[in-house]
Order: structure tokens, then C-alpha cells, then sequence
């Protein structure tokens, strides 16, 4: 069973004077453990497309099934517990909250989980993530203290520390440059390789390309692979 899958997919938003259609009758599968690029010019639906993969927003019409489950037959409750427990997101400007340190924000996933974890638990994962993303000693500091290639490393804690089986980042060097780029990208390949986690980053930076192994591109309404 393939881990999502997207079937005749439409995705339209809704203006007040114009609707904007952005996807057409797509379809795309995604099996556990891919590593994919999605590329495209600004405003093509890269963000439109990974908020429906990981269940974010929901499409216009069509069916996206998560491990075989339709996500549409789930209520609202259900949805948010497989989001929480099955995705991980990234962001290019990292939305850290400025007035919890590096531990808290790190924290605040497990603390709307639903598998409650004791106290020491939580300490151990947190510690064991600030040590591999290279944030050691960080974790009193508070964001503003930080680099940007640290914040995204925080972020990216933040996004494993329920250990989702999928990452999204959305133009996670998009505020970065080229040495965090370089860093961050390494880091999140590392990750990948080492868990064979489903990844999936949106971007235009062409040398993310040398990191991941499949590329969709964005365009027209529609998808292209490759
Ligand atoms: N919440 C929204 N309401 C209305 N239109 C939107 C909304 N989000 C995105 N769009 C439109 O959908 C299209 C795709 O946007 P987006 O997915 O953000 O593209 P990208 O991430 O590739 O830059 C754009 O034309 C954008 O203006
Ligand atoms: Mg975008």
C-alpha cells in the first residue's frame, strides 16, 4: 500500500469577485520512504499541493487516502489526530514562537499529542534531538538568539519530534543563505536516509535537486514528473 495518494485531485479557491483555480484532475502516489523535490515558479501551487498532502486543507473534489484511508471519511477530530501524529512541517520564515526557548518550542508537538508522554520521556527525545541538529547547549536560548541556519534547525526538531512518517518543507532555505542552505539541506537528507523518512520539499533552488531522488514539477495546473 502506497503511503498517500492523490486521485483526480481539484483545488480551486474562492474569491470574491474571481475564483482561482489552481490544480486540474491530478494525480500523484507516494510510496513510504520517497525523497522528493517539488519545483516551480512562485505562485504555481507548491504550497497549495503539500498543504493537501499533509493535511493542511482539503481539495476542491477528488480523494486523497493515507495509507488506504480516505481522508474525507474522517471527522474533524480524527483529521487533526493523524496530522499531529503523521506530519511534520518546515517553513521558510520558521514560525518558532519568540517568547518560548528552544527546548519549548521543540516541546509544544508533544504537548498536543494525544499519546501523552511523561515529563522524562519528553526530555529524553528533546535532548536527543537537540544533540543530532547540532544544537547542544541551545536549548535555553531563545529564537532571537539564534542564526537563521539554527532556527530552521530548531524547526526541524520541532517538525521529528513526534516521529511523523512524513516531512514537509515549504522553501525551507528560502531565508537562508548558502552556507545554512547547504547545512539545513544536509541535515534533512541525513534525516531521510537514516529513518528512510518520506520527505517532500517544495522550492526553487535548483541544487536541491542533487538531494532528492524524485522531482515533480509544479505547472499549467497540473503536475509533471521529472
Ligand atoms: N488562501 C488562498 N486564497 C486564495 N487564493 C490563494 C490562497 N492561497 C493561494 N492562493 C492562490 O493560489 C495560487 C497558488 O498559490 P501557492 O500554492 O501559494 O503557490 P506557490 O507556493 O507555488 O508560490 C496563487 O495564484 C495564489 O494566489
Ligand atoms: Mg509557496
Amino acid at each position: 500500500m502506497s503511503l498517500l495518494e492523490l486521485h483526480d485531485i481539484n483545488k480551486t479557491y474562492i474569491g470574491r469577485k474571481v475564483d482561482s483555480v489552481v490544480f486540474r484532475s491530478i494525480n500523484l502516489t507516494i510510496e513510504e520512504g520517497e525523497y522528493i523535490g517539488i519545483y516551480g515558479r512562485s505562485g504555481s501551487g507548491k504550497s497549495t499541493l503539500l498543504n493537501m498532502i499533509g493535511l493542511v486543507d482539503l481539495p476542491t473534489s477528488g480523494e486523497i487516502t493515507l495509507e488506504g484511508k480516505k481522508l474525507r471519511s474522517l471527522d474533524d477530530e480524527q483529521y487533526a489526530f493523524i496530522r499531529n501524529k503523521y506530519v511534520g512541517y518546515i517553513f521558510q520564515d520558521f514560525k518558532l514562537v519568540e517568547d518560548m526557548t528552544v527546548y519549548e518550542n521543540i516541546e509544544v508537538p508533544l504537548l498536543f499529542s494525544k499519546e501523552k508522554l511523561p515529563t522524562t520521556e519528553r526530555n529524553v527525545r528533546i535532548t536527543n534531538l537537540l544533540k543530532d541538529l547540532g544544537l547542544e547547549g541551545k536549548g535555553n536560548a531563545f529564537p532571537e538568539e539564534l542564526s537563521g541556519g539554527q532556527k530552521q534547525r530548531v524547526a526541524i526538531a520541532r517538525a521529528l519530534v513526534n516521529k511523523p512518517k512524513l516531512l514537509i518543507a515549504d522553501e525551507p532555505t528560502g531565508n537562508l543563505d548558502s552556507a545554512s542552505s547547504e547545512d539545513v539541506m544536509r541535515m534533512i537528507t541525513r534525516i531521510q536516509k537514516e529513518n528512510r523518512m518520506t520527505v517532500i520539499i517544495a522550492t526553487h533552488d535548483n541544487y536541491i535537486k542533487e538531494f532528492v531522488n524524485r522531482i515533480i514539477h509544479v505547472e499549467d495546473n497540473n503536475l509533471r514528473e521529472g
